[in-house]
């Protein structure tokens, strides 16, 4: 059952690591591409939907490597551990992963596989059943991991696994902000739901942003969008705002069966343009929202001494 009652100390204890004095440091220097300048500090972008095979690690890899093609500084970690999809996916062939980093053999620097365009792979072990079965603290550790990196990103995307695991719980309660992918299948929208109620209830998470992905137009997106909000409404002290969609698109599975990101194959393509309209509204989020459990972010030091936070 969720151990709501461990992780939410765990986290608290977490949390309370944000009260570090703060620290001066230069500004980063402006990307190019996006309108706007580059984040003051590292936004963590938890992608999630509760059911497998709805696109989450495809939506990862394509906004991430979108946001890096526009400049941003962008590490993308494979929490579907024990599975390692986004190493296939990209074909890329590790040599590390995190099971190295919690035996102690490899810091997180050394976990960082450069994928196109400057994006930065932090890749899950595959096969690996201990892997697939984090415990709490292993979780933890992952997370503390990122406190040493030399530079923060500007983002940091988590792929989350499918389910309702306190794995995915976790990264997504640890996260800024949850990107909820949805498509349109009713078991798509229960698992969203699902996800939701827990990360609500038991994490004090009360804003979520959702993409609607393979749908064929705007309009099916938009549906989708009001079907889930309509009983977040009811049911749930919910917001969940729609971010766009990603249509169904024979490139994108083409590019998958070449091991690329269409976004690096097929820009223009249908499915591309869609990713780069969800990366360019991602960078104008506002700062996150600090509510409830009081958000945690990854990165905590680095973070405050870049800003000052
Ligand atoms: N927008 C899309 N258009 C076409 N096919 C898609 C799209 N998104 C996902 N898929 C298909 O769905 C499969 C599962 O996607 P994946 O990202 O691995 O899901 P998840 O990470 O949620 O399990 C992909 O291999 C691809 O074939
Ligand atoms: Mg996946």
């Amino acid at each position: 059952m969720h151990q709501a009652t461990g992780l939410e100390s765990m986290l608290r204890a977490l949390a309370e690591r944000h009260g570090r004095p703060p620290a001066s440091a230069p500004a980063p220097a402006p990307a190019q591409g996006l309108a706007n300048p580059p984040r003051r500090r590292c936004r963590t972008i938890a992608v999630a939907g509760g059911k497998g095979g709805v696109g989450k690690t495809t939506v990862s890899v394509n906004l991430g490597m979108s946001l890096a093609m526009a400049g941003r500084e962008v590490i993308l970690l494979d929490a579907d551990m024990g599975l390692a999809n986004i190493d296939v996916l990209l074909g890329l062939t590790p040599t590390r992963h995190i099971g190295h980093l919690l035996d102690g053999s490899c810091g997180i620097e050394d976990l960082l596989l450069p994928a196109p365009h400057g994006l930065k792979i932090v890749p899950a072990g595959s096969g690996t059943r201990r892997l697939a079965q984090l415990g709490n603290g292993e979780q933890a550790a992952v997370i503390r991991a990122f406190d040493d990196l030399v530079a923060p990103p500007d983002y940091l995307l988590v792929d989350t696994a499918a389910g309702l695991s306190d794995n995915v719980a976790m990264f997504a309660a640890a996260a800024d902000d949850v990107l909820l992918v949805v498509c349109d299948e009713p078991a798509s929208l229960t698992d969203a739901y699902a996800l939701l109620k827990v990360l609500s209830r038991d994490f004090g998470v009360r804003r979520f942003r959702m993409v609607a992905n393979m749908v064929r137009t705007l309009g099916e997106g938009r549906q989708l969008h009001q079907k889930l909000a309509r009983v977040c409404d009811r049911f749930l002290d919910v917001a969940l705002e729609f971010m766009g969609h990603v249509p169904s698109d024979e490139r994108l599975r083409q590019a998958i069966r070449r091991q690329s990101a269409v976004v690096d194959l097929w820009p223009s393509s249908r499915s591309g343009q869609a990713f780069k309209q969800l990366a360019g509204a991602v960078d104008t989020w506002g700062e996150p929202e600090r509510l409830g459990l009081d958000r945690i972010a990854f990165f905590s030091r680095q973070a405050a001494a870049a800003t000052g936070w």
